[in-house]
């Protein structure tokens, strides 16, 4: 059972965070297809605290996403934690989670996201105060360090833990790594080892089948997937079902996935308008697709689609040439 403060969750299964991805029309899918907690994009504490209007859309929770994880990053103790205060206050939000796995430089640049990887007493003396200050549970999501010669996780996840982090979620690659080479796994179990909260473990699970074997082999808690999941909501379910009965479900059909394609459309539209909806949409769609017999031409054109209904009519088109052929093979 993974328990995250007083917030138990139905399974041990976990959207990640993922900038431009994990809005509210993305989450509230992932959570249909059973996700046990779905996190949120990470949102900038100055953007909250100058009540910029896009940051302050990206707290916006639906009831039916439940339990969720806001995420917020910063490098300024004053400032993350009148951040953490506004989302402790003015947002349904259930966990306040602090990023300190970002790598881009414009984020570390100033002090925040992997930056924090080098120095854990930061890590302690911002957890703590952020802890003090607010009533939601408090998470950590970091990377296993800065680069190669400075792996702080173990100390950096016990930090967190001293300072009263509910959970830390970790992705088993440094910051100087990027997204290149792979999750070091081993030092995610090493984390596991030497704290008492719960751990989630990042990197790299593309399969439920290694979703499994991760839980198994480093007991960690709960396992957190992120790119598989794009366009793929199935990864979440076909993870939670593997785990819980064992039985591979089947991949879902052209027509399926282009169902749930188009109701990611829809929720977009909604909260974001169609000309925004559609250009977001164009990159999804193309995960969406990933995986289907002879996309090449269907995924030209996604880039040109301008409008809700020549989407749909482009992958619905696409869709019905592929169930043409099945027919005639069989
Ligand atoms: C498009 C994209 C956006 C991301 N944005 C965030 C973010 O906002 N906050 C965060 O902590 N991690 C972010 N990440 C990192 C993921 O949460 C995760 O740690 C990483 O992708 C490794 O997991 P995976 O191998 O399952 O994808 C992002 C990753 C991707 C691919």
């Amino acid at each position: 059972m993974l328990k995250i403060g007083d917030i138990t969750l139905k399974n041990q299964v976990v959207l990640a965070p993922m900038a431009g991805v994990c809005n509210p029309a993305f989450r509230l899918i992932a959570k249909e297809f059973g996700a046990g907690l779905v996190c949120a994009e990470m949102v900038s504490d100055k953007g909250i605290l100058h009540e910029n209007e896009r940051s302050l859309k990206m707290l916006y929770v639906d009831e039916r996403e439940k339990p969720l994880s806001l995420q917020i990053f910063g490098g300024e103790r004053e400032s993350l934690v009148a951040a953490a205060k506004y989302v402790d206050k003015h947002t349904n939000a259930d966990i306040i989670d602090i990023n300190m796995g970002c790598p881009v430089p414009k984020i570390t640049k100033c002090d925040a996201g992997a930056k924090w990887l080098l120095d854990p007493d930061k890590i302690y003396e911002m957890v703590a105060a952020t802890v003090d200050a607010v009533q939601k549970p408090v998470t950590v999501k970091m990377r296993i360090g800065w680069d190669e010669d400075h792996i702080f996780a173990v100390k950096n996840a016990q930090a967190v833990e001293r300072a009263g982090g509910a959970a830390v979620a970790v992705h088993g690659r440094t910051r100087v790594q990027m997204y290149e080479g792979t999750a070091d796994w081993d030092i995610i179990g090493e984390v596991k080892k030497n704290v008492s909260i719960p751990v989630i473990g990042n990197g790299d699970i593309s399969t439920p089948q290694e979703a499994k074997e991760r839980l198994e082999k480093y007991g960690v808690d709960g396992v957190m997937i992120g790119r598989a999941a794009l366009g793929n909501p199935w990864m979440l379910y076909r993870t939670i079902q593997y785990l819980e009965n064992g039985e591979i479900a089947p991949e879902p059909t052209a027509r399926e996935k282009m169902n749930i394609c188009m109701l990611h459309m829809d929720r977009l539209i909604e909260l974001k308008g169609e000309d925004v909806a559609t250009r977001e949409m164009r990159k999804h769609a193309a995960w969406y697709l990933k995986g289907l017999p002879k996309t090449g031409t269907v995924r030209n054109e996604i880039n040109q689609m301008t409008t809700r209904d020549g989407m749909s009519k482009l992958l619905f088109g696409y869709v019905e040439q592929i169930e043409e052929e099945i027919q005639k093979i069989s």
